[in-house]
């Protein structure tokens, strides 16, 4: 069976997109707006510069702030409590992927009841939660476009995923004005991000032309304008790159996933708290290298979109330089090269890999069925 191509309701994109907030809570008549966000978002001035949008709709806000970067199951309970005390008839998330995630998890739970850890897994929310908005601050995740929230589970130290149609929302609103403060190792970490969703997706099995032209763009965009993102964060142009491309690649992740980098990404974070966007990155070339004779033509076609010249070299090594040139980026936007940095150790290494393995729905969906000796290996090369 062909999946759906699915996108959220109504997508804006692009610089000055908040504007379109005020009209589309009118069409909606919201009237109680329960915002989900964090801290860091709230002093960079986007929490009140997202409800002053609200209250010129003439709606009430409810904020909430305590959103805890790669949120767990606990944090999602406590805000859903806050959620149910006020009532409200919209959500809006507004961050990075993890205050968008909470405000996904509040809206089904609001409606479905019991534990998100009933839900972990595909397709197993039974119905519609809250009408939710998703707004983007960083240029990374794509939460704001995909069907998945990741929670960790303490207990098993495990990063989980929900995948359900419901969890797109009513409208998604991606307006580089709200990346423009950022700092430079958040841009390179959810920067890195999107291109491991891009890269990823593109080579996933489940890939389609419709696909396929969302993440090649994607990696375009990415590998034209994240240096310069990073070392000039003012400059609106490369900004607004990056958020079409960050968006871009969401859409591309939505519609045919993620693979090995991701699977081997969950272990790490949950058991190091290594951030998502940050192991992504420090994964991501040592992990295509394994993958490229899965798809020659395609890694070639990376290579060529990171700006890579491939002229009158075999297909081979035209797919290897994708690995080189994501290696380069990754270098040159100060990204951590070794697992060491995050504090994993040789021992640590045959667990970890074992773990990868059990995360079947992403390893299944790899351009390559990689064995545990070759994601051990992968993981052994990536540590020191
Ligand atoms: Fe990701």
């Amino acid at each position: 069976m062909v999946n759906p191509f699915s996108l959220p309701g109504v997508n804006y994109y692009g610089k000055g997109a908040l504007k379109n907030l005020a009209p589309e809570l009118l069409n909606l008549k919201a009237k109680k707006v329960f915002l989900v966000s964090d801290h860091g978002v709230a002093d960079a001035g986007l929490v009140e510069k997202v409800k002053v949008k609200i209250e010129d709709a003439g709606a009430e806000v409810f904020t909430y702030l305590e959103v805890a970067p790669e949120p767990s199951v606990e944090d999602l309970n406590r805000c859903l409590e806050v959620y149910k005390e006020n009532n409200c008839d919209l959500i809006i998330g507004l961050g990075g992927g993890s205050p968008l995630d909470v405000a996904k998890g509040v809206s089904i739970l609001a409606t479905c009841g019991g534990s998100i850890l009933d839900y972990v897994g595909l397709n197993l929310v039974p119905q519609k939660g809250i009408p939710k908005f998703l707004i983007p601050t960083t240029a990374g995740t794509g939460a704001e476009v995909t069907k998945n929230a990741i929670f960790t589970d303490k207990k098993e130290q495990l990063k989980k995923g929900v995948v359900s149609i419901y969890l797109l929302p009513e409208i998604a609103i991606v307006d580089s004005d709200l990346t423009m403060s950022m700092p430079p190792h958040v841009t390179a970490a959810t920067g890195m991000d999107a291109l491991t969703h891009a890269i990823e997706s593109y080579t996933s099995p489940k890939a389609t032309v419709q696909t396929d032209l969302y993440a090649l763009k994607a990696i375009e965009l990415i590998g034209a304008s994240l240096r310069r993102a990073v070392s000039f964060g003012s400059d609106e142009k490369a900004r607004e790159k990056m958020a079409l491309g960050s968006v871009f690649a969401g859409i591309s992740l939505a519609n045919a996933g993620v693979g090995a980098v991701h699977a081997c990404a969950y272990p790490l974070g949950g058991q190091f708290g290594t951030g998502h966007g940050v192991t992504n990155a420090l994964l991501l070339p040592y992990i295509m290298e394994q993958n490229i004779i899965g798809d020659l033509q395609k890694f070639a076609n990376i290579a060529r979109a990171l700006g890579e010249v491939t002229e009158m070299l075999p297909l081979r090594e035209q797919a290897q330089l994708a690995c080189e040139a994501v290696f380069a980026l990754s270098r040159d936007i100060g990204i951590p090269q070794k697992l060491t940095e995050f504090g994993v150790k040789k021992e640590d290494i045959p667990g970890l890999a074992e773990a990868a393995m059990q995360v079947t729905r992403l390893m299944d969906n790899n351009p390559k069925k990689l064995t545990l000796e070759e994601v051990t290996t992968c993981l052994y090369r990536a540590l020191d």
